[in-house]
């Protein structure tokens, strides 16, 4: 399929890098055309502006600042998907800046279909995925298609619900982040069920 991003970023190259290994058409689009296009060359997509790329994308990756995230959104033409990667981190305190970014993107561009996907890890992750990284997805659709390229990053993707989910993933990476900088470990957080109770719900293992 045709992915622009709004953005050249850790995020956007790190991601955008797999999709085109997968085979699918990239932009990599930016605000300085030279750094968009430094980014698409290391990675053998195209460049384009933001309106470009954004114009280009039957999906969008919007990587840019999440106090951004809103304004930039508004140049993504109607019907097409829009994965919103953002955490908007008070950097003071790890906590939210503001609590749900995904909906107010979907307020303001409502033509859009705005799909929470990819800010649970950092782009180091993303990058050279482990194996089986779930990744949950939030959203009201389009998810069997942010699920394919969930997939195409080498993770697994997880349903975790509609868009109003979405502040609990936004939320869910700020405590983690916060964890993690005070110097703590998430990884034992989320036991597999059989761990934890000595038995497995079907599918689960
Ligand atoms: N890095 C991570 O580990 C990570 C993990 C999960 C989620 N996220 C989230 O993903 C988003 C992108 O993060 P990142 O690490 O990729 O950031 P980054 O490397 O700093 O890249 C940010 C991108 O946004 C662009 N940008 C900044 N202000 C803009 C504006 N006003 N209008 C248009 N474009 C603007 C920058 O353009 P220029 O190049 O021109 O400055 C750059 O291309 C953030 O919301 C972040 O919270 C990051």
């Amino acid at each position: 399929m045709r992915i622009g991003t709004l953005g050249n970023g850790l995020m956007a190259e790190a991601l955008a890098g797999h999709w085109v290994k997968a085979g699918h058409d990239m932009m990599i689009g930016g605000r300085d055309p030279e750094r968009a296009a430094e980014v698409a060359k290391r990675i053998g997509a195209a460049a384009g502006s933001l309106a470009e790329a954004a114009a280009y994308g039957e999906v969008v990756l919007l990587a840019v600042p999440a106090e951004t995230a809103v304004e930039v959104a508004k140049i993504v033409p109607p019907g097409r998907t829009l994965i919103d990667c953002t955490n908007a981190l008070d950097h003071r305190d790890f906590t939210l800046a503001q609590p749900a970014t995904a909906e107010a993107i979907n307020h303001a561009v409502p033509s859009v279909q705005v799909v929470k996907a990819f800010n649970l890890a950092a782009d180091a992750v993303w990058r050279n995925p482990p194996a089986n990284l779930g990744v949950p997805i939030c959203g009201d659709g389009q998810l069997d298609l942010v699920a394919e390229l969930v997939r195409d990053v080498g993770c697994v993707p997880v349903a975790a619900g509609g868009l109003v989910r979405a502040k609990l993933l936004e939320a869910t990476a700020a405590l983690a982040i916060a964890i993690l900088v005070g110097g703590g470990d998430v990884r034992g957080m989320f036991p597999a069920l059989a761990d934890a109770f000595g038995t497995a719900l079907p599918g689960q293992s």
